[in-house]
């Protein structure tokens, strides 16, 4: 075991979604014995980016990074730097043709050979390598013991970064082949982990001080369905709610189309099943739906926000949009407005529609049924305003009531001011004495914005 000081250093650069974050943590895993994270690239060994390329802008911050690394390592010539992630399975060896200062590429399938790649490149075997084949298999690391607490990673994690969180992946890829997604392209065919293994996990990071378990899938109520047989998405829940010491299961994202009742009844069945969900609906216009093959239809969704609703009154529900697809109209764009209000969604993401390479869109559409930069610009900012009031009214029914908040953070600047989510994943700023990171407690909503609650503990 290499003493703490002596451990080489690794910064990792994590753009896109949570799977991306997951297995930034899985790299740091993997190379606990000789690695110690740092955040900042100034004084790293080993640059690690995991890359997205859901939408464009997403793939071009990539090059601009790798274009103000280049300065870097005419200073450091013996830094390495690694690309992995959905840009990196796209793009394969172009990566290395197109920017010298990379050292290896590994494929979403591949992450497990980051820590050799790194060793033949330390030891002059090779100036780049590059790892894109899919494989069936699953990859498990055998060392998830080497798991960090969360509050041993210093790197550079987006929001939904907290050391009580637990982001578990359960299943891999996608099937849906969306219009417009690229995702089926870099992450390749679902499968399904295996729920020893997902429970094996979720136990270890327990043991490391997490509280919750986010569990991560790009259509997670079809678990199940390919190589693990005969475990459904709602067995496996149940079999997680049995996990002592979890306090709250999340997961996300469901897909429309595969709801079922069963799954519905999951929300009033399990214990530790928060009541929020993220449905990503997309369009509020039937049309667009199939143009986009997203197999439902607006009142299918609708159906399923009333039964949510009707077993949980305040249930919590988040949403993807995309504005502008090929061919949206402005009557088309309003409906998705409607569908917005009748929901009452919590929050939601919300994307301009992005051309990408390989999928169903790209080849179909012509430039004629683009719509207009300006006029997507416009209804983005139109959807996203409608957004913020729709946060305000939801986050308003909470004012003067007592939420069950699971602590995440403590503000620096005074040891008062503490951070959580209630149980609707609603972020809560409020005030106490005494209380711990991890902890549960009552506290009293004082005040709402769009973006969250204030309030202080109760005693
Ligand atoms: N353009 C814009 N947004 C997209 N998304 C996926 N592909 C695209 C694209 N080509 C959005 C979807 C998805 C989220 C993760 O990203 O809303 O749910
Ligand atoms: Fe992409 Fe659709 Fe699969 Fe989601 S369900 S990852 S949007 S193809």
């Amino acid at each position: 075991m290499v003493k703490e000081r002596e451990k080489k250093k690794i910064f990792a650069k994590t753009y896109g979604c949570l799977m991306n974050e997951y297995d930034t943590e899985r790299i740091f895993s993997m190379l606990k014995n000789d690695f110690s994270p740092v955040n900042k690239e100034t004084e790293a060994d080993v640059i690690f980016i995991n890359t997205c390329s859901v939408r464009d802008k997403a793939e071009k911050k990539l090059y601009s990074y790798l274009g103000n690394l280049k300065k870097l390592k005419s200073f450091k010539p013996n830094l390495i730097v690694g690309v992995g992630g959905c840009v990196a399975q796209q793009e394969g060896r172009n990566l290395i043709n197109r920017s010298k200062i990379v050292n290896f590429v590994v494929g979403t399938h591949n992450i497990s050979f980051v820590p050799s790649l790194i060793k033949r490149i330390e030891n002059g075997d090779s100036q780049n390598e590059v790892v894109v084949d899919y494989r069936d298999e699953w990859e498990e690391l055998s060392g998830e013991e080497e798991i960090f607490s969360k509050n041993e990673l210093t790197s550079s994690f987006g929001a939904f970064y907290s050391p009580i969180r637990a982001l578990v992946s359960i299943q891999r890829g996608c099937n849906k082949k969306c219009a417009y997604c690229v995702v089926p392209y870099t992450r390749g065919e679902e499968v399904s982990r295996c729920p020893d293994e997902i429970e094996r996990e979720i136990r270890i990071k327990i043991s490391k001080g997490a509280k919750e378990v986010l569990l991560l899938g790009q259509t997670v109520n079809s678990y199940g369905r390919k190589r693990v047989s005969r475990v459904t998405f709602e067995d496996l829940i149940r079999r997680i709610d049995k996990i002592e010491g979890l306090e709250r299961i999340r997961f996300t994202s469901p897909h429309p189309a595969e709801v079922r009742p069963s799954f519905i009844e999951l929300f009033t069945d399990v214990k530790k099943l928060m009541p929020q969900i993220h449905l990503p609906l997309q369009s509020g216009s039937n049309r667009i739906l199939k143009l986009m093959h997203r197999n439902y239809t607006v009142s299918k969704y609708m159906e399923t926000v009333y039964a949510l609703k009707s077993k949980i009154p305040n249930i919590a529900i988040t949403s993807d949009i995309i504005v502008g697809f090929p061919t949206e109209t402005e009557d088309d764009f309003k409906n998705t407005l409607e569908v917005m209000k009748e929901v009452l969604y919590s929050s939601s993401y919300s994307f301009r529609y992005s051309i990408r390479p390989n999928t169903y869109a790209f080849k179909k559409y012509k430039a004629e049924d683009e719509v207009l930069k300006e006029v997507a610009k416009n209804r983005l900012i139109c959807l996203q305003s409608l957004q913020k009031d729709l946060s305000l009214q939801y986050n308003n029914r909470f004012i003067d009531k007592k939420v069950k908040v699971l602590v995440e953070a403590k503000d620096n600047s005074s040891v008062n001011n503490l951070r959580g989510r209630n149980k609707e994943n609603i972020l809560v700023n409020f005030k106490g004495r005494n209380v711990g990171i991890g902890e549960v407690v009552d506290v009293k909503i004082t005040s709402a914005s769009p973006h969250g609650l204030k309030g202080k503990v109760c005693s």
